[in-house]
């Protein structure tokens, strides 16, 4: 028998001994939306993005009322027959709740980020990138052809120094992470959005872990921070406080025509099962009508990360619903993950290349369905 992947035990022993092996795990939820099972013990959860505790109470609804005239799998891409009349309504809600004129639903956020970044630009274009935008930014620069400069994070002053230089483009596009998904920090989007406009560039900005929480109707952060005018194309997921599945995009109408025609993430990639888009209605359903939530995420944002600033555990700044505790280095990151599992909290330690080299950590995810025993008992914890 041919070794033509024998290279294979080379790079896996490469990996392993830096110490960045990746294991699959096989985690189901427990009976409260905030714990989780693993290997047979019971967890309380601090590292999903279902921010809003959304995702059991989708699926209770989504049993007492089930559609028995829907197969499960749509059965084909959106533009061959996939796309349904859930598909449809979704869009719809999905654009009324962005105040866009059109949405577009992708299978995953990851599909909507490669998708809509490779649908607008191309050879001969140049992408401004933030150096800690989310991989699904990266690829979608990596695959579109056009030339990618990285501006240090946040650094508006460099996204201009960069603009500046940016001559004989055909078309120009800067793109941000909303809220950084590692880092749980806030882009500078009005002064971006200002930088856009001076010098003619497209903005898309990724809402990701904003949607459903930012904002005063939960638009993300564009609308808390007032600058939507500002943006050409937002992506956002269903994924984390929207507890479903599935990407979109929004904006206007011309963006959505030519992102049905071009995206190819879109185009070449079954539509979501049916369920998954009635899902996503119930999710923004409960959205609005449970504004509550969004106020207990924030309570107990507040809650966690006050009482991590006194023990010296966090640097003073102010914090989003995703808390970076900062290690630095990987070993103690793993150690450190590993002593929280034993004292009954799940919170994988976060490395490169997902971080930059030094800095890998714990990310903590906030839940509005956390409780007050559960944050009491994670600050003992990290305290040990
Ligand atoms: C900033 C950001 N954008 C996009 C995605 C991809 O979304 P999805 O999980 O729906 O593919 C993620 C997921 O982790 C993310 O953090």
């Amino acid at each position: 028998m041919n070794d033509n992947l024998g290279w294979i035990d080379d790079e896996l022993s490469i990996i392993a001994d830096t110490g960045l092996m990746r294991q699959q795990t096989v985690c189901a939820p427990a009976a409260n939306s905030t714990e989780l099972m693993f290997d047979g013990e019971t967890y309380v959860n601090f590292s999903n993005n279902d921010y809003l505790g959304l995702a059991s109470d989708i699926a209770t609804a989504l049993e007492q009322s089930p559609a028995l005239d829907q197969n499960w799998g749509s059965g084909a891409s959106p533009l061959v027959t996939g796309r349904g009349v859930f598909h449809q309504k979704l869009e719809r809600a999905l654009a009324d709740f962005k105040g866009s004129a059109a949405a577009l639903l992708f299978p995953s956020g990851y599909a909507a980020n490669v998708g809509a970044i490779t649908a607008v630009t191309g050879a001969g274009d140049i992408i401004f990138s933030d150096a800690r935008n989310h991989a699904s930014i990266i690829d979608g620069c990596r695959l579109s052809r056009a030339k990618v400069e990285i501006y240090r994070h946040k650094d508006v002053d460099h996204l201009v120094e960069l603009c500046k230089r940016a001559k004989d483009y055909r078309r120009k596009l800067i793109v941000t992470d909303a809220l950084f998904s590692m880092d749980g920090d806030i882009a500078p989007l009005s002064l971006i959005t200002e930088v856009a406009r001076q010098y003619d560039s497209m903005l898309l900005v990724d809402e990701a872990h904003a949607t459903g929480i930012y904002g005063a109707t939960g638009r993300g952060m564009a609308q808390e921070l007032g600058c939507e005018d500002g943006i050409d194309i937002t992506v956002g997921t269903l994924s984390k406080a929207l507890g479903s599945i599935g990407g979109f995009v929004s904006g206007s109408q011309q963006l959505v025509d030519l992102l049905v025609n071009k995206a190819r993430t879109y185009i070449y990639s079954t539509a979501m099962p049916h369920t998954c888009a009635r899902a996503g209605l119930l999710a923004l359903e409960c959205l609005k009508a449970e504004p509550e939530r969004r106020d207990k995420l924030f309570k107990n944002v507040e809650y966690l990360t006050s009482r991590l600033i006194q023990r010296e555990i966090l640097p003073v700044r102010n914090y989003s619903q995703i808390v970076p505790v900062i290690l630095g280095d990987t070993a103690v990151a793993m150690a450190k993950s590993k002593e929280l599992r034993s004292a009954g909290f799940y919170i994988p330690a976060i490395r490169p290349p997902t971080v930059p080299e030094g800095e890998s950590l714990l990310r903590i995810s906030v839940s509005s369905a956390h409780t007050i025993k559960q944050l009491d008992g994670l600050v003992r914890a990290l305290s040990e």
